[in-house]
């Protein structure tokens, strides 16, 4: 069986760095060396209400970042996950084998209810079920996210191996890739919680679009720790880590390197050159985005590729899959 990856992120008005570092940047490497398929969940985004006008520019303009970062249509499929209507039907299939109680651990779930509170929809208690045929459909060998799906990979493998005892060797057991430095990047405003771009306040957050001064300013009110020096020590210094942490992506210079090229120095001076780094990493980028959006023929060529792809292969499955299940007539 040939390796395959799949990975996905859902279309919402504002991409991170957090998205970049733990999950884009590691597709972009990932392609030199296996067949990748990756996929704009637009599905997964309608667990919380969204404009539906809104919704459809943001999946074209994920599509255009995936692009803009570096993924390459020639090596790797991109598609919209509601083109492939095989997902939603392999989710339904698998929710009949998951337990509500597994679902009630998922703690990103669970955060979001709280914040939520009576409105809760179905959708977002049974996503990390959709998720789980997102990639279970494609025979995916391996998964590059940041560290917060974790939980639901886990989940993923369970409802595999479940399938595979119930009704015969169906599906492959998939593997999280999770980065070792940058599976997890903290709040510029908080380095006790991730960023998001769900965050109350936009200081949490770079985005990838965000301009020269935005970053600057962002920086210069980042939170910091309190004794002043430039070293990498998650437990006791969380900001200077989360801010080493990203410069560390950002350069590609190692951990020890950038401690040593800033001892001595002091925070401002650092944070300012995290900021030139970051502008320096995403202005391309911001230039590409652009790019794809005045071409839009160019963008839908590749989707339509992509989905003529992924129908393809989730069809195979699928016909499996209805089998196994006893679905339909033969
Ligand atoms: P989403 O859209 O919330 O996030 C997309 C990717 O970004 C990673 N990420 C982070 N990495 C490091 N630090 C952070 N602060 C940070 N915030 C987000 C996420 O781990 C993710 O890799 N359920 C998924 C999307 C999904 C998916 C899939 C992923 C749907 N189907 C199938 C893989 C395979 C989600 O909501 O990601």
């Amino acid at each position: 069986m040939q390796d395959l990856v799949l990975s996905g992120i859902q279309p919402t008005n504002i991409v991170h760095i957090g998205n970049y570092i733990g999950a884009l940047k590691q597709w972009v490497e990932i392609q030199h060396r296996h067949r990748c398929l990756f996929c704009v969940v637009d599905l997964h985004a309608i667990t919380v209400p969204q404009d539906p006008k809104m919704l459809r520019e943001n999946s074209l303009r994920m599509a255009a970042t995936y692009l803009a970062v570096g993924i390459d249509p020639k090596r790797s499929h991109i598609f919209i996950q509601s083109e492939v209507p095989q997902h939603t039907e392999l989710s339904w299939i698998l929710e009949t084998i998951a337990k509500i109680s597994e679902l009630e651990r998922m703690t990103q779930y669970k955060d979001k209810a709280k914040k939520r509170g009576e409105n809760v929809g179905v959708g977002l208690f049974t996503y990390p079920v959709l998720m789980a045929a997102d990639i279970l459909l494609y025979d995916t060998t391996a998964v590059p996210v940041g560290e917060d799906q974790m939980q639901h990979l886990e989940f993923t493998r369970v409802l595999a191996r479940r399938f595979n005892e119930t009704f015969g060797e169906t599906f492959i057991v998939p593997q999280p890739l999770i980065q070792k430095v940058g599976a997890r990047i903290m709040g510029l405003d908080d380095p006790h919680i991730k960023m998001s771009k769900s965050a109350s306040s936009v200081l949490n957050y770079i985005a990838l679009t965000d301009d020269a001064d935005l970053i600057i300013k962002k920086l210069s009110k980042a939170v910091t720790d309190s004794d002043g020096k430039i070293v990498y020590d998650v437990k006791n210094k969380p900001a200077i880590s989360n801010l080493l942490t990203i410069y560390h992506h950002a350069t590609g210079k190692t951990l020890p390197e950038i401690e040593a090229e800033f001892s001595g120095k002091r925070y401002g001076d650092f944070k300012k050159s995290v900021a030139e780094a970051l502008i320096f990493m995403l202005s391309p980028i911001q230039e590409k985005i652009t790019l794809y959006q005045q071409d839009p023929g160019q963008l839908q060529k590749i989707l339509d590729a992509g989905r003529t792809f992924a129908l393809d292969a989730a069809e195979k499955k699928m016909n499996i899959v209805r089998e196994r299940v006893g679905l339909g007539r033969s």
